[in-house]
């Protein structure tokens, strides 16, 4: 009977078309001091910014489907209205919406996988960012933001000004508000050449386990996908690295567009993805920072045993270590595992150098991870890394891993591959999209690779080299498997694309740095083949070839290069994971089915057991 009647007494209030709260949550991207409304049938509604920039409000309404949000001015007035028309739910109501920007799902296509995981990459507390375009707004110093911003080199010089400026951070994510005070810096050298400045985040608080994060421009790449792509195909190699995710970006009164948000190589990330644990202790890590082609190179070449005769050149740099365990006065014990590694390296060519038996093998795996590094060099070859490990020595850790007792490569800053020689002027001019191994070996005046050539002499290490090739570009780089991953990344920024470009092209920021004044026309292009002949890619001896035109031809020259390769008579049980052509048709979909038709079957295996 009571049911009945509240029934009817619910429907007596509908019939009367009673009211009901309407909730609204909106990011402005329109920067500081901007106002946003709520707007259904003809009622315009200002919301109140709770933390700003996230406005807020509660309308009380009789029936609300169809709304927009709105740009106010501070007398309330409409100024702007986004494009797009959105129909009211509950769903959307529980999450942060972003002004002019449709509430996404995107799930990205996972790349096939073809090797077993040698590391951890990442624990329980320290999940890889997730897949979503955070807002971020600093709030910094003014005076200090301005130095930073101004002169991110000091006085005109070529030295970095390595200043702080003190924020609050406002970080929101369709599902979160995050809020702490901290700190931003400019980083760096050929990011700090932009105008559009790459940037550290350091907080006082933990966001997602982390301490710190890396704002990257992407201020030399039109397609804004390169170290997305390039992250995801080192990781789809178990290679360990910084993977990044999207992000607006704002200090103060600049808006600076869409960045890459990513982790920086620091103790933490190396805790948890080499080790797989936050409480692990780490070892040594050396940042290798080589100028090319001019020099000095990270080439590690044995000088002396002093600490000091390495430490002078500036190409070795103590990067992280447990600096609460170690007195940091005692420089000597930081730069131990250095000198150590180039000694026991220089050790091994006058031994094996040209013994190419295993032993020679065996010797090198003692203290070092060969198969690591192979990989490193195989993704690099695929993508031409003009800064990186395998042509110049840069952009890279060398680690030497406390756990397993060897020392191995980590590699970072995937901003200038996937393009061509860019401005590195040690490619051969004209035949460097052809060679998927000596490339890098064009002109060694420069830069003789001491390190890789010793390495690739030896056949057992090379011939390893080429089945890793094999692998990654007949699976991970095939072209349809890529261009499925770039769509999806495409169409996951693709509303942030103008208003990014248009955003560089008005910021004030005094500094006046380079600036590439791309269109969504260039974004485009890069996502398809144009099938252009290669010198129309360059331009003020720059050459930057359209990303996929670029992954198609790249991929096609080293599948050429590993035709010969029989895969199932190169296998090292240790390290292989036998795909078939299915992972092509859809990448990501079928390793999953495949995974859980083999947790079936065992299952039902377990299952007859138990029966018989
Ligand atoms: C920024 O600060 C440095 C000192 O750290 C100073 O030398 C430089 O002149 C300042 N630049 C500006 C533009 O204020
Ligand atoms: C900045 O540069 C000018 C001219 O190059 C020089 O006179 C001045 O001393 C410099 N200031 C600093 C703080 O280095
Ligand atoms: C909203 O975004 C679209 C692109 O997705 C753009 O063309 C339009 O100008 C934007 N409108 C406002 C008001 O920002
Ligand atoms: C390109 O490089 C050549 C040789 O280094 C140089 O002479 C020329 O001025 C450069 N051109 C441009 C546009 O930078
Ligand atoms: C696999 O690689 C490991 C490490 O390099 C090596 O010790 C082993 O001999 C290899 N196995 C085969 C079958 O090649």
């Amino acid at each position: 009977m009571k049911t009945i009647s509240s029934l009817f007494v619910l429907f007596f209030f509908f019939a009367l078309g009673y009211a009901k709260n309407y909730k609204f949550n909106v990011v402005s991207i329109l920067g500081e001091n901007s106002f946003i409304g709520v707007k259904y049938g003809n009622v315009i509604t200002p919301l109140t910014p709770q933390p700003f920039p996230l406005f807020s409000g509660l309308i009380n309404a009789d029936k609300i489907e169809e709304y927009k949000y709105v740009e106010l001015n501070s007398l309330g007035n409409v100024v702007g209205e986004e494009s797009l028309t959105r129909t009211y739910s509950d769903e959307n109501s529980k999450i942060n919406e972003v002004y002019n920007r449709s509430n996404k799902n995107i799930k990205l296509p996972e790349l096939p996988k073809p090797f077993q995981q040698m590391f951890p990459m990442g624990s329980k507390k320290y999940q890889p960012l997730p897949n979503v375009i955070y807002n971020v707004y600093a709030k910094c110093d003014e005076a200090a933001y301005k130095n930073l911003s101004s002169q991110p080199f000091l006085n005109g010089t070529k030295q970095q000004n390595d200043n702080l400026a003190i924020c609050q951070f406002t970080i929101i994510s369709p599902e979160n508000v995050f809020q702490t005070t901290g700190s931003i810096h400019v980083i760096g050298y050929g990011s700090r050449l932009y105008k559009k400045l790459s940037w550290t985040m350091k907080f006082d608080k933990k966001f997602l386990g982390r301490k710190a994060i890396k704002m990257r421009a992407m201020a030399n790449d039109p397609s804004l996908i390169r170290e997305k792509f390039a992250s995801e195909l080192y990781k789809s190699a178990g290679i360990p690295v910084q993977e990044c995710t999207y992000a607006r970006f704002f200090i103060n009164g600049d808006n600076y567009g869409l960045y890459t948000m990513l982790d920086s190589l620091n103790r933490k990330w190396i805790k948890n993805y080499i080790h797989g644990n936050s409480k692990a202790d780490i070892g040594f890590a050396y940042k290798l920072d080589s100028a090319h082609p001019e020099g000095p190179f990270a080439d590690f070449k044995y000088i002396d045993e002093n600490y000091l005769s390495y430490r002078k050149r500036h190409t070795y740099k103590i990067d992280e270590y447990e600096e609460d365990k170690l007195n940091p006065m005692e420089e000597s014990k930081q730069y131990y595992h250095l000198v150590q590694f180039i000694k026991l390296y220089r050790n091994w060519v006058v031994n094996y150098g040209n013994d190419f038996s295993d032993k020679a093998v065996i010797e090198l795996e003692k203290f070092f991870n060969i198969e690591s590094m192979l990989r490193v060099l195989a993704v690099e070859s695929l993508t031409l890394a003009t800064d990186n490990f395998f042509m110049v020595m840069s952009n890279s850790d060398l680690y030497y891993n406390p756990e397993k007792k060897y020392y191995q490569i980590l590699p970072f800053d995937f901003d200038r591959m996937l393009c061509g020689p860019f401005d590195n002027v040690m490619f051969d001019p004209v035949g460097y999209m052809d060679d998927c191994i000596t490339w890098v070996n064009y002109d060694e005046s420069h830069f003789d690779h001491y390190f890789t050539n010793n390495l690739l002499k030896h056949p057992q290490i090379k011939n390893r080299y080429d089945v890793i090739l094999a692998k990654i570009s007949r699976y991970t780089f095939d072209k349809n498997v890529v261009a499925r991953y770039i769509h999806a990344v495409a169409d996951f920024i693709r509303e942030d694309v103008q208003w990014n470009f248009e955003l560089n092209d008005k910021l004030t920021i005094s500094y006046n740095g380079i600036h590439n004044h791309f269109t969504v026309n260039d974004f485009e292009n890069n996502l398809v083949n144009r099938n252009l002949e290669l010198s129309t890619f360059t331009k003020n001896n720059i050459t930057q070839i359209d990303l996929m035109q670029f992954i198609e031809m790249r991929g096609d020259r080293c599948r050429a290069y590993t035709s010969s390769i029989d895969l199932s008579k190169n296998k090292n049980h240790s390290f292989d994971i036998d795909l078939t052509d299915d992972v092509l048709k859809s990448s990501g979909v079928s390793s999953i089915t495949k995974r859980s038709f083999m947790l079936l079957f065992t299952f039902t295996s377990v299952l007859l057991f138990f029966m018989i």
